[in-house]
């Protein structure tokens, strides 16, 4: 009896010790509710986090999978931070476990496949999305735009996507953030904003635009802008080009002022003689549009003047070129006539043939 006592007691010592101690190379504190593991050169998330955990960074290490059992029973992971790894891939419900989720940082990664419900978190409490120099390339991004519908993430409220070398945003990938307050996409190589790029973002209050590739902003992509009413823009750092064809962005620039932070910032990279302008003071005529008008039409007469003479040049060539094969020309026509007429004879008597009533009605009948 007392043996079995005993051993009971031994039993719960050593699972308390399981459960209070820290695994290999982490440091815990208990009183932090903090698990680090940190630059250590783990190649997988390690078993035995305690329960009490709420902060868990395992960063900087070479861990390249992750899958849902790696986190079991940490129901009160708030913030989980796998950045600076090799994560490739993630898998469906990777994270859903964690039923107490806030904020997931997994920066500084490489991920190449991404399940439709990678991001799903089982009390849908993820309020905070960390995937800055995350994707390995943009061919990622299709794969990003479908977990981020499928992932039910309703409550997010900040979405980091800088550094991902995206090119192209997939029509409606945000359409599911309905609470999405701030998205960062900067240092991207973004070349446009079209229709539906930022449709379903009604509570965005600022949006980060910075170090792309946008030369202007269309009409279109103006019109998805101001579908943002409430949003703050950063637009810095893009190779504006200063032409006639920017007159729209440039005088939605000026009329939009108040809700672009770095406005006063921004200034053309393109052509080289207005590089530094101020994209505010850029407008009819100092770009010189209309003027530049009657210079258009002096080069397109000039144009029509030398696109006569060659034709005129090629004519000649054409006259001299049937002049010195008049003989072999004439043969030539007399054989088409001949084909002809051979053609016309032979059209001829077919004819007769189908107009002649007694065959046409042979026709009919072995038709019937
Ligand atoms: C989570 O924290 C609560 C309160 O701090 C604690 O009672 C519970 O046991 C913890 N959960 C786990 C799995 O340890
Ligand atoms: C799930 O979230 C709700 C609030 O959204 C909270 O009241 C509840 O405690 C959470 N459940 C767990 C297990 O964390
Ligand atoms: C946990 O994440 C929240 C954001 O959800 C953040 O405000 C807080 O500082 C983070 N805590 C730690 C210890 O990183
Ligand atoms: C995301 O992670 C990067 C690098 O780890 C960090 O610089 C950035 O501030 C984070 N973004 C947010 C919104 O916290
Ligand atoms: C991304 O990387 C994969 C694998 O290396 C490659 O096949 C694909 O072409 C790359 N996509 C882009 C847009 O570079
Ligand atoms: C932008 O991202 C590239 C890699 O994607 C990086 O090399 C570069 O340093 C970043 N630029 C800034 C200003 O962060
Ligand atoms: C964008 O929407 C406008 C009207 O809202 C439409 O006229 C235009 O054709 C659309 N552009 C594309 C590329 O679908
Ligand atoms: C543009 O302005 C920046 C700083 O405002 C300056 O360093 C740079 O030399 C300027 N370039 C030209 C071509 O004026
Ligand atoms: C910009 O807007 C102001 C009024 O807010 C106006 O006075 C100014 O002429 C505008 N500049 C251009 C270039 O349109």
């Amino acid at each position: 009896m007392l043996d079995l006592a005993q051993r009971i007691v031994l039993c719960a010592l050593l699972l308390g010790s399981v459960y209070a101690s820290c695994p290999p190379r982490c440091e815990c504190s208990e009183a932090a509710h903090t698990v680090k593991c940190v630059s250590r050169d783990l190649r997988s998330v390690p078993t035995g986090i305690p329960g009490y955990t709420r902060n868990l960074f395992i960063t900087g290490n070479q861990i390249s999978r992750i899958g849902p059992e790696c986190f079991k029973g940490l129901d009160n992971v708030t913030n989980l931070s796998l950045s600076n790894n090799r994560i490739s891939e993630l898998d469906s419900q990777t994270f859903a476990g964690l039923r107490s989720l806030r904020s997931l940082d997994l920066s500084n990664n490489q991920l190449a496949v991404i399940h439709p419900e990678a991001f799903t978190v089982q009390n849908q409490s993820l309020q905070e999305l960390n995937l800055s120099r995350a994707l390995y390339n943009h061919s990622s991004v299709m794969d990003l735009a479908t977990s981020l519908r499928w992932s039910s993430l309703g409550t997010l409220k900040r979405l980091d996507l800088s550094h991902n070398g995206l090119i192209y945003l997939p029509s409606h990938i945000f359409s599911h953030l309905t609470g999405l307050q701030r998205l960062q996409l900067s240092n991207n190589s973004l070349v446009a904003i079209h229709n539906n790029s930022f449709s379903g973002l009604e509570h965005l209050e600022e949006l980060d635009l910075t170090l792309n590739a946008l030369k202007a902003v269309p009409e279109e992509g103006l019109r998805e802008l101001d579908s943002l009413p409430r949003a703050d823009l950063l637009l810095g750092e893009n190779p504006f080009t200063c032409t006639c064809g920017i007159e729209p962005f440039a005088l939605w620039l000026n009329r939009s002022q108040g809700r672009i932070g770095d406005a006063d910032g921004l200034v053309c990279a393109f052509p080289t003689g207005m590089r530094n302008t101020s994209m505010l003071s850029v407008g009819t005529l100092t770009l010189g549009c209309h003027q530049s008008g009657a210079g258009a039409d002096l080069a397109l007469q000039t144009s029509y003047v030398f696109l006569g003479i060659v034709l005129g040049f090629v004519g000649l060539i054409f006259l001299f070129v049937l002049y010195l094969n008049r003989k072999g020309i004439k043969k030539r026509i007399y054989d088409l006539r001949d084909a002809c007429r051979e053609v016309w004879e032979g059209y001829h008597y077919r004819f007769e043939i189908d107009s002649d009533p007694r065959l046409s009605q042979v026709c009919t009948s072995a038709d019937m």
